[in-house]
């Protein structure tokens, strides 16, 4: 008993004995402690033990297979430690590729010297235009982070698809689009909710799309990584009434609850690069200077009520934009909303020293972020608004033309 006590207490350390080792990983024993093991085998420093750790770089759990690869680390160099992790970038599990891609190429990719720079024709600008169009001149990796809620399929006049397939392909193309001009490891947050489709007569029923479910695979596959589920709550009273049937017939089947939620889905553009190289390109007086006060939400449900215009049938509260806005980009970056109706983003970034590139197809909505904007920045008349044909001819004209001081 003492002895199986030491041996446990000693497991984790290079001082726990080849035979103890041996013991855990070929008995009854948990995920943690076989991993335990093999890190102590693995801090013995021991080329005899190689061919231990080998064996469990071909576990089934890749939890084993990623701890015995990180002992054979210290072999790294060795022809056949460097063939290990040649064959483990093709492993079925993405975490253990991952491992490997680092080890062998480390975290940067090829361009070393990521840049953090906006180009002048993106700051403070309006476009109006439909979004795909307009990031056709948008060079690769210039904004900081986005934050938009699409057009909900058809439940709005603004926009209307043949059908949902058709919907969430466009959807897939716009993100695609803001996925390459978002620098590397920066984000991205999609407002949506389940789509009611109102039901055509009695005789039929309505449909219910689940819009974040299904537009999330396709965001995944085009290199968005997932980080949060950030849920925005809001007063049940402000919600659509469905449950009023059920309130009077009570019958089991019949239940559609109010919908008081709304999905902020958080994503990450895919890097091997920790946060810290990205703040790394920042100096001091800016991070200090970004640094998020005691207001901010500890947990993933953010309780805020939404807002109503006359302006506009689908708005954000301001305070949502300023709450993500504070935690997901530093002051001067450029945030960007490609479907930015009145404009609330707008608004925002320029209360928080934030940049801000907005594209709005409808003309009418257009005007009114014109005109609100307008408002917001009188003091410094700071923005300026294009037709999407004059804004592709002030970015050729930058191209050709690049100013010395095109820095942030
Ligand atoms: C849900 S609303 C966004 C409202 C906005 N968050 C606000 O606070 O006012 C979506 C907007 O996307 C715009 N839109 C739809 N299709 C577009 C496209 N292809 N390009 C640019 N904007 C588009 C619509 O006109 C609508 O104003």
């Amino acid at each position: 008993m003492n002895e199986e006590t030491n041996f446990m207490d000693l497991l984790g350390s290079p001082a726990c004995s080849l035979e103890h080792c041996l013991t855990v990983l070929n008995g009854e024993y948990s995920t943690n402690q076989k991993k335990e093991a093999l890190s102590s085998i693995g801090r013995k420093r021991d080329k005899e033990n190689k061919e231990i750790l080998f064996k469990f770089t071909k576990h089934k759990n890749p939890e084993i297979v990623m701890q015995a690869t990180r002992g054979l680390l210290v072999f790294k160099q060795d022809e056949d430690v460097i063939k290990l992790l040649n064959d483990l970038l093709q492993h079925s599990n993405d975490m253990i590729r991952d491992v490997a891609e680092i080890e062998l190429n480390g975290r940067g990719h090829s361009k070393e010297k990521s840049n953090n720079e906006i180009p002048d024709y993106l700051k403070d600008v309006v476009v109006e235009g439909d979004v795909l169009e307009v990031l056709e001149c948008v060079k690769d990796e210039s904004i900081h982070f986005t934050f938009t809620s699409p057009p909900y399929y058809n439940a709005r006049d603004y926009s209307i698809y043949a059908n949902y397939n058709e919907y969430l392909d466009f959807l897939e193309s716009v993100f695609t689009e803001v996925h390459r001009i978002t620098k590397e490891g920066r984000f991205f947050i999609l407002n949506t909710s389940p789509i009611i489709m109102p039901r055509v007569g009695r005789k039929y029923s309505s449909r219910r799309y689940a819009l974040p479910f299904d537009i999330h695979a396709r965001l995944a596959n085009i290199g968005w990584e997932f980080i949060d589920d950030i849920i925005w709550s809001k007063p049940e009273l402000s919600a659509k009434n469905r449950v009023s049937g059920f309130n009077v017939n009570r019958k089991p089947l019949t239940y559609k609850p109010n919908p008081c939620i709304e999905y902020l889905m958080v994503y990450r553009k895919k890097t091997h690069r920790l946060i810290d190289w990205n703040l790394k390109l920042y100096d001091l007086k800016t991070i200090e200077d970004s640094l998020v006060n005691d207001d901010f939400n500890r947990s993933n449900i953010w309780n805020i009520a939404p807002t109503a215009s006359k302006k506009h049938s689908a708005v954000f509260p301001v305070e949502l934009c300023r709450q993500v806005i504070k935690l997901y980009s530093l002051k001067n970056d450029l945030v960007f909303d490609p479907f930015a109706g009145s404009g609330t983003m707008g608004a925002a970034a320029i209360e928080l020293d934030r940049k801000f590139f907005l594209t709005e197809i409808s003309k009418v909505y257009f005007d009114v972020i014109v005109k609100r904007l307008t408002t917001y920045s009188m003091l410094e008349n700071r923005f300026s608004s294009f037709r999407v044909e004059s804004f592709r001819e002030k970015v050729v004209e930058y191209d050709y033309n690049p100013p010395n001081n095109s820095k942030t």
